[in-house]
């Protein structure tokens, strides 16, 4: 075992600005971004795996309802909502995905159960909720996501003149709001998780990056892992997070290099966002090509963990 480890987090990235948020929403942000770190720390600092720590930090900012996945998870044209998840591992490269997951309250545990109890990678709708009912996976009534905030958010899109799905949207904050984390165990095991209620006012059953193997999601302990955040369409055509796994592994880009040219590739075709990426000794990177991305980060040197919001913090 080394002692080497690493944990990054997201919750979502967009036109984050400091005018637009309010002390006490920031504040709130804040503290729900370190309760999620916290919750992947503790897990790694005492030796646990990489997949349990994504997953603990993932399911506390599900459980919250001020991100875009789980218990905040935006509404579809329908008003229903309908979830994405995926997680990887690094080591086997096994992993697991949901989409379509309209009752369950935890998306990762339920990709994590795929992962580990199906012949299969991705679940997807009405058979996926057999599925997680046979594996005692919780389910909860429809009511149990439906927030106030974002039922108001898809009543402002509906009435809007294009009537477009959008991006998470809250007032002057236009924002992606997928939670993710990436992690590094003391055996050097790789693992990424990512989960999200998609975009407002979505049709046709739209399904994003988060349960695309790929695109949203990987992990490969030769190489680095990933989870992305932002405009769901541009990181399929792009298949950002293997991409820069093989940025690293073709090219042996850094983890910092590799992820500021995903970004790059992203601006290129008008896509935004961010990524949070660790390698398999421990560096972390997150950039972003807009104004702010949720997101914090610790490595086994670091005495706190870091929560940022802003570009340039
Ligand atoms: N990145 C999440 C989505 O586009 O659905």
């Amino acid at each position: 075992m080394k002692n080497n480890f690493g944990i990054a987090i997201h919750g979502g990235a967009g036109t984050i600005l400091r005018k637009n948020l309010t002390p006490k929403l920031e504040q709130q942000f804040r503290t729900a971004l370190r309760l999620s770190i916290e919750s992947g720390k503790s897990i790694l600092e005492n030796g646990g795996t990489s997949l349990d720590a994504v997953q603990a930090a993932v399911v506390v900012m599900e459980d919250s309802d001020q991100f875009n996945a789980g218990k905040g998870a935006v509404f579809t044209n329908d008003e229903t909502n309908e979830m994405d998840s995926s997680i990887m591992c690094g080591k086997t490269l096994a992993c697991g995905c949901g989409t379509l997951l309209r009752h369950i309250k935890n998306p990762i545990i339920f990709a994590r159960t795929v992962m580990e109890k199906s012949e299969h990678v991705l679940l997807a709708s009405d058979g996926a909720e057999q599925f997680a009912k046979l594996h005692d996976i919780e389910i909860v009534d429809a009511k149990y996501f439906h927030t106030k905030r974002r039922w108001f958010q898809l009543q402002v899109v509906k009435e809007s003149d294009d009537n477009k799905a959008i991006l998470d949207h809250d007032g002057d904050n236009s924002k992606h709001g997928t939670v993710g984390a990436v992690a590094l165990d003391k055996d050097g095991n790789l693992a990424a998780a990512t989960s999200s209620g998609g975009m407002t006012n979505k049709k046709y059953n739209r399904i994003g990056d988060t349960p695309m193997i790929g695109a949203g999601t990987y992990a490969d302990n030769a190489t680095c892992a990933v989870s992305t955040t932002g405009h769901g369409e541009y990181f399929m055509r792009l298949v950002t997070a293997k991409d820069i796994c093989d940025m690293i592994s073709y090219k042996q880009f850094s983890i910092d290099l590799a992820t500021k040219e995903a970004i790059k590739k992203l601006t290129a075709i008008d896509g935004s966002g961010g990524v949070i990426a660790i390698d398999n000794n421990g560096n972390i990177a997150m950039p972003m090509n807009c104004a702010g991305m949720y997101r914090a980060s610790f490595s086994a040197d670091d005495k706190e963990p870091s929560v940022k919001i802003f570009v340039e913090e």
